[in-house]
């Protein structure tokens, strides 16, 4: 395969930072654009210079198109996916991938099948992972910068735009977001929370044992935000703990060219600690990633912090899983940890207790 050619499915808030890989990648195409609202599509296939089809179908249907690239409402993730998977496209499939374990089980044999049959590739597009200054903490922990990992410290805030530049999200973009039949949990805990969980994995080679959270709900004109709220885990293996704690400072200014969200990261080590500074949005003049130890402070502006770069480099990573006829970072199995473990806090929250994420089946 000289080029994969993506066909795009949801033309909405996220698939500005979506396409850019695409567009970038020197082995990539945008084929076409799917969006059952015409307005939106017409207006991305002309942004993008690429055809716009109505019906999904069509789209299986596509010789020209090989890999789709699922940007819609999670209560379509399941459907979308499987159906893509059996008409032998690659899939990238937007986080959280599923509503519940049993829904993400029907699309990882899916891509199981698929993987075996065609070769086809499936990922979960989680680009928290792929964002550099996480990257960066990645390879300070490897390296053994801080010594043993202790504990990981997530804090999400939502504010106020502090430079103008933000993003307005739609109503639209919203509103199935407050619906946990639509969204499968809640707008923050779950949606953004798969990235949080995401994280609370990524340090420590241990699985999560044990979930805690208090997760509340506020008001916000028409919106029913879950904030604020709690969640703190502990890890298998020796004794060390993870939290993410998520307020809504409103009238707090945040920088930020997307989301004005200020979210940011503190791992503690035996002999050390890293900070992450910034992602979607900034709040201080700070560098992206800071590392203590032995008394030095050692800071790292020159690691890219643009948030896109991490859809970026997720978008590549599935590209050249193509190309090279590997898997995605994320494989079928790792992302079912995430998303029990993002399941987990909701269920401790309905059920005020402790849940370990095997009770989730
Ligand atoms: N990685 C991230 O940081 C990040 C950030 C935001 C959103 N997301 C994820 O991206 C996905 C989309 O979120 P969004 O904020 O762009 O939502 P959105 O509501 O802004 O956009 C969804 C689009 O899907 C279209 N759509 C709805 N039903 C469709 C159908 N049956 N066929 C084709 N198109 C259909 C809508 O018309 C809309 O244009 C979700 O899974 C969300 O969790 C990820």
């Amino acid at each position: 395969m000289e080029s994969v050619r993506a066909g795009l499915v949801g033309g909405g808030r996220i698939a500005d930072l979506n396409v850019i890989g695409w567009l970038e990648h020197p082995s990539a195409e945008v084929a076409a654009i799917c969006d059952i609202d015409p307005q939106i599509r017409d207006a991305r296939a002309e942004e993008w210079d690429c055809r716009p089809i109505g019906s999904y179908e069509d789209l299986l249907a596509d010789d020209g198109i090989d890999a789709v690239v699922i940007l819609t409402p999670h209560h379509l993730h399941a459907e979308q996916a499987i159906a893509a998977l059996e008409a032998g496209k690659h899939v990238s499939l937007q986080k959280p991938p599923a509503r519940s374990m049993a829904e993400y089980e029907t699309i990882g044999d899916a891509a199981r099948t698929a993987e075996e049959k065609q070769g086809a590739k499936f990922q979960v597009f989680e680009d928290f992972m792929f964002y550099p200054p996480h990257v960066l903490a990645a390879r300070l922990v490897e390296e053994g910068e801080i010594g043993d990992v202790l504990s990981v410290r997530l804090v999400t805030a939502g504010g106020r735009m502090g430079n103008g530049e933000g993003w307005e999200v739609d109503a639209a973009s919203q509103m199935w977001r407050m619906d946990p039949d639509l969204c499968g949990g809640g707008m923050t805990t779950f949606d953004h929370g798969y990235h949080c969980f995401n994280m609370g994995r990524m340090f420590v080679p241990d699985p999560v044992e044990s979930v805690h959270a208090y997760i509340n709900f506020m008001e916000m004109g028409e919106y029913l935000i879950d904030v604020p709220s709690i969640i703190t885990w502990r890890y298998a293996g020796m004794p060390r703990f993870g939290s993410w704690e998520v307020v809504a400072s409103l009238d707090l200014d945040v920088m930020s060219k997307y989301y004005v969200t200020d979210d940011r990261m503190e791992i503690r080590g035996s002999k050390g600690i890293i900070w992450v500074n910034q992602c979607c949005g900034r709040l201080l003049e700070e560098p992206p990633v800071v590392l203590y130890r032995e008394g030095e402070v050692r800071s790292f502006h020159r690691v890219e912090s643009d948030w896109a770069a991490s859809f970026r480099d997720a978008t590549f990573d599935f590209i050249d899983g193509i190309l090279d006829d590997r898997p995605p970072l994320q494989t079928v199995d790792d992302a079912r940890e995430t998303l029990r473990f993002a399941l987990a806090a909701q269920l401790s929250a309905r059920e005020h207790r402790e849940v370990a994420p095997a009770e989730v089946t």
